[in-house]
């Protein structure tokens, strides 16, 4: 029992530098690990973002699909069918009763630039449209569904 106490502070030590080694390894190989795995994430992120804005866009064009269809050939609803809009002309489908002021846009391309311009309000793109839309104001929102209707041809 002596001779514990009177080696005590050397335990400690001891016990001191074995924890310090300890903590000072695994951080090492934390840190090492790291790097490589932070790379390899980044890579992943980058090369699926398309997908991630394409499945977003998909989504949101829940609000759509009320007055459109976007299948290949698809029926007129209340709007005209989608399927592939991208490079189309205004008031693009055939026997489809477009407003007079989309059909005054006819020699018009729906780029990428116009629908956006289109989806954030339609009724300032074409005053006396009937599509009956508020537009989305966020234009990550309108880039995400655009890149989905791209998708459609
Ligand atoms: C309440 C019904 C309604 C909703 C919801 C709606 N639309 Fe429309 N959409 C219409 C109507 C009606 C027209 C025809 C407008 C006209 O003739 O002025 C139209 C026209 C369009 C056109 C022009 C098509 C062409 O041939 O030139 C595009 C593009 C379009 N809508 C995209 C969308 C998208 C994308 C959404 C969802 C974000 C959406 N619409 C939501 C009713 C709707």
């Amino acid at each position: 029992m002596n001779k514990w106490r009177h080696h005590y502070p050397l335990y400690v030590l001891l016990f001191l530098l074995f924890v310090g080694t300890t903590g000072l390894y695994v951080s090492y190989k934390q840190h090492s690990n790291t790097e490589p795995l932070t790379v390899a994430s980044t890579q992943v992120t980058l090369s699926s973002s398309d997908a991630i804005s394409i499945e977003h866009g998909r989504g949101l064009t829940h609000e759509c699909i009320t007055c459109h269809t976007m299948d290949e050939g698809g029926p007129a609803r209340l709007g005209p069918n989608l399927f592939g809009i991208l490079g189309a002309h205004h008031a693009h489908m055939k026997g489809y009763a477009y407003s007079k002021s989309l059909a005054n846009l006819a020699d018009r391309i729906w780029t990428t630039e116009a629908l956006d311009k289109w989806l954030q309000s339609p009724t300032a793109y074409a005053p006396g449209t009937t599509m009956a839309f508020p537009g989305f104001i966020d234009a990550n929102d309108r880039a995400d569904i655009i890149a989905y209707l791209k998708t459609l041809k």
